[in-house]
């Protein structure tokens, strides 16, 4: 049986019991909201242009971008362009920020290259750093359960970060590190090319949205990373501090899942 001090149990039964009514009906409250989203700048969704071809995969043909090519234009010698292994590779080396003074291994991501689903938090935490994968200390184990409630693997998702090292003491991370950093993480969302990017709190947010808007103004949307749909839901970690925010987690959740069964 699954451990309960991480509350896997509640994440199962939720899975088990799933609410009626998955997808939210267009209500009056959700049009006020898209009318607040689009009045404060920040995207709804709207679906991507179809795929072109495989070229498309390797960076040529990546749909009009904005905040995408203003951030790898604003970070010379990034990520831009780099195939999967050379992106490894660059990660590996990296010594763009401070962080590679005290990291003692990179964290680059985990999961399939093809991932339909992406997850992605902030930076790795010590348990990350020693053994160089992300998610795989308690918070790991939360976002694990909640994949499982899913009905997901971990294999069949891509889990990044938006830093690739660990900040010490697990701090916050500094501006200038998302900006050193963030062309990795731009980089591996283009050659993956998810349906969804599940963006876990404050951190990824921010970073990947380019706002500072607070996380509850954040979720239960679906917004839109460059063509691709994004929701925002609760780091695994704030999950842990505040389990009775696991309901309004598993509502994300149910979004995600009726956005990855929508055509
Ligand atoms: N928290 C994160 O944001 N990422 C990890 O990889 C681990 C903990």
């Amino acid at each position: 049986m699954w451990q309960n001090k991480i509350g896997v149990e509640s994440w199962l039964s939720c899975a088990s019991r799933p609410r009626k009514g998955f997808v939210a009906p267009v209500t009056t409250r959700d049009q006020l909201r898209n009318q607040y989203l689009d009045a404060i700048g920040v995207q709804r969704w709207r679906p991507r242009e179809p795929r072109v071809d495989e070229d498309s995969k390797t960076g040529s043909a990546w749909s009009p971008i904005d905040v995408t090519d203003a951030a790898v234009a604003s970070t010379p010698n990034a990520a831009a362009r780099l195939d999967w292994e050379s992106l490894q590779t660059a990660v590996a080396g990296c010594t763009r920020c401070a962080l590679h003074t005290t990291r003692t291994q990179t964290v680059f991501g985990v999961g399939s290259r093809s991932a339909r689903w992406m997850f992605v938090g902030e930076a790795p935490g010590a348990d990350e750093d020693a053994q160089g994968e992300p998610f795989v200390g308690r918070a790991g184990q939360l976002l694990n359960a909640m994949l499982f409630a899913m009905g997901l693997k971990r294999e069949e998702v891509f889990i990044a970060n938006v830093l690739k090292c660990r900040p010490p003491g697990n701090r916050d991370p500094q501006p200038d590190e998302v900006e050193q950093c963030e062309p990795y993480l731009i980089r591996q969302i283009e050659l993956i090319q998810p349906k969804l990017i599940v963006a876990l709190g404050r951190h990824a947010a921010h970073s990947l949205l380019k706002t500072d808007l607070p996380l509850a103004k954040l979720r239960g949307q679906t917004l839109n990373y460059h063509g691709t749909a994004l929701i925002v839901t609760y780091h695994p970690a704030y999950l842990l501090r505040s389990p009775g925010e696991k309901r309004k987690a598993w509502q994300d959740l149910c979004l995600a899942k009726a956005i990855m069964e929508s055509p």
